[in-house]
Order: C-alpha cells, then structure tokens, then sequence
C-alpha cells in the first residue's frame, strides 16, 4: 500500500515539468525562442532523472529502505521518456527531419552526438525494464546490461558541459553527483572484492587447522 502510494506520488511529481511546459505553451509563457526552452527543461529533467535512478540503490543501502527499489524503474522510464522529448524536440520541432540540417548540426556542434550516444544507450535498458526481461537475461546478464546507464551519466554530462559556451557551473554540478554516484559504486565493488579475497584466503587456513 505504502509502495503504492509513492509510486503513484513519484508518477504524479514526473509529470510536473511536462505540465508546466504545456501550461506554458498555452498561456505563452515561452518566451521569444519557444524550442530553446523546451530544448533546455527536457534535457535538464533527462539528466536530473539519470541521476535520480543512480541515487536508488546507495540510498536503499545507506538507508536499509529496500523498497525504495520498487520506484527506480518508473524514474528509469521518466528519464527515457523527457529523453525522447528532448530528442523529439531536436529533430521534430527545431530540425523538422530535415536529415540535411542535421548533419550539418552534428559536424558543426560534437556534443550533439555525445547527446545522441547517451540517448541511444538508453533505449535497450527500457526495453528491457521489464520483470520478464529480468527472467529471460538472468539476473546477472540484466544487470550487467543496465550498468550502461553509468556511460549514458557520463555521456549526458560531458554532452552538458560540451554545449555550454561560459558558465560551466550546472555541468560541473551534475558531474559531482555522478562522480559521488559512481564512486560509490567502486567502493562497494572494491570492499565486495577484498572481502572474497579475504575469505578464499581464510578456507585453506581453516583446512590446516583440520
Ligand atoms: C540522455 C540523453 C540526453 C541528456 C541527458 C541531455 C541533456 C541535455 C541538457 C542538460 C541540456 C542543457 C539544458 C540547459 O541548458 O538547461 C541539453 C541541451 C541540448 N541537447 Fe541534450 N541531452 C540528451 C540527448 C540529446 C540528444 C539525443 C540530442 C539531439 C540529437 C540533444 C540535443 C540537445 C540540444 C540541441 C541542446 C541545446 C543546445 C543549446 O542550447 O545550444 N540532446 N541536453
């Protein structure tokens, strides 16, 4: 029930920012460049909900909260779902498909296909955010395959701070998060395998004891 309800508030709380964007094309509060805004809130919603789905499991840990991993699939999808609006926004609203432009686009600005890269990775990890896709890979191969949601962190943050021109303030922001994010994850990996280490090394001890 508790679940429920959090799933159902975090569903609602996702939605806000594309709310607010259709409450603000229909009451025009866009501004004069109506496709930058849309452009800048779905790629920093993108990014903010990456970072919100690594925050799940140290926080589960830290906090001993486990059901909190019953929420970071729907933040997962959020992220895939402004990504789409991001990208649609890109080639849709501001290139309206016109292949050409694009290329012209990707050759003149990199971070483009940095963005593109990112956005890409993500499609297979919502593909299979399913629990069949978890029984059909095994546990093991599903989570080796969505550990590429670190290289889209890192790929979105380097996309970020690509495109600015000067104020490098809000990427290098994000790239601290991650990087407190990821390092976590190292530091778990590391203490998970010394402490094996330390176990095959006290089996033959144990034996000479026998
Ligand atoms: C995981 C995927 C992606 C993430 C997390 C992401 C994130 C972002 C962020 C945070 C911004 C800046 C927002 C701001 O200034 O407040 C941005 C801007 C932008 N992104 Fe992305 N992005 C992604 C994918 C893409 C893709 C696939 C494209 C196009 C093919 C793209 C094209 C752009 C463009 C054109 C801008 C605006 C650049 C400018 O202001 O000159 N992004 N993105």
């Amino acid at each position: 029930m508790k679940l429920r309800l959090t799933k159902l508030a975090i569903f609602l709380a996702a939605l806000v920012p594309l709310e607010r964007l259709a409450w603000k094309a229909l009451h025009d509060g866009l501004g004069a460049n109506p496709i930058e805004v849309i452009t800048h809130s779905t790629g920093d919603w993108t990014l903010i909900l990456i970072l919100t789905t690594l925050t799940i499991t140290p926080l589960r840990r830290i906090t001993r909260q486990y059901w909190l991993i019953g929420v970071r699939r729907m933040i997962g999808l959020f992220a895939f779902f402004y990504g789409t609006l991001h990208f649609l926004t890109y080639i849709w609203l501001d290139k309206f498909f016109d292949i050409h432009e694009m290329l012209k686009d990707i050759a003149k600005r990199p971070f483009i296909t940095v963005g593109f890269s990112a956005f890409v990775l993500m499609i297979p990890l919502a593909l299979t955010s399913t629990a069949w896709s978890i029984r059909r890979l095994g546990g093991k191969n599903w989570q080796r395959l969505h550990r590429l949601i670190y290289l889209t962190g890192i790929l979105a943050v380097v996309h970020y701070s690509w495109l600015v021109k000067a104020d490098l303030r809000k990427p290098i922001e994000y790239g601290v998060v991650l990087g407190i994010l990821l390092a976590y994850r190292l530091g778990v990996w590391a203490w998970e395998k010394a402490s094996e280490r330390r176990q095959q090394q006290a089996i033959p001890s144990a034996e000479k004891l026998v």
